[in-house]
């Protein structure tokens, strides 16, 4: 499962990715925002999908909004998630690769549609290396987060 979020800055942009996955047969839980025209505060939206995935609930997340940085910032303060914000396809894959990302973030301001269809794809399916190096910096990361 999916976790979804926007606010009304990428209302259009979390439409279109929906309609994408759904139809590549991926189950998504859409947690808003539902209207384009209503303004809505980012956080809100980024600390639902943040903590379905922190839990467990749904296995990874896609959070947008107008750059995708707000909607970033908001989820990785949620223990256990690591929210990439991305604007490139290499960069994508590198977050999954190396950092093993569970939420992506972007912006419907700054991307084309093509683009960040392409992105969510390569996101989606691009596995974790489990290189011990990764896995060691992603530990630090985590002992860090418990520290606090
Ligand atoms: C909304 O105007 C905008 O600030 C928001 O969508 C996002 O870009 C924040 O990072």
């Amino acid at each position: 499962m999916i976790a979804i979020g926007c606010d009304h800055a990428a209302y259009g942009f979390k439409t279109l990715i929906i309609d994408h996955l759904r139809e590549k047969g991926y189950e998504v839980k859409d947690f808003g925002t539902f209207d384009a025209e209503k303004k809505v505060d980012y956080p809100d939206f980024a600390f639902e999908v943040a903590n379905a995935v922190a839990s467990h609930e749904c296995e990874k997340g896609i959070l947008i909004c107008g750059t995708g940085i707000g909607m970033s910032i908001a989820a990785n303060k949620v223990k256990g998630i690591r929210c990439a914000h991305c604007s490139d396809t290499f960069s994508a894959r590198a977050t999954r690769q190396h950092n093993d990302a569970n939420i992506l973030a972007m912006g419907e301001r700054t991307l084309g549609p093509g683009l960040a269809l392409d992105i969510v794809d390569i996101f989606l399916t691009t596995e974790f290396s489990g290189d011990e190096r990764h896995v060691r910096r992603l530990q630090k990361i985590s002992d860090y987060e418990d520290k606090k």
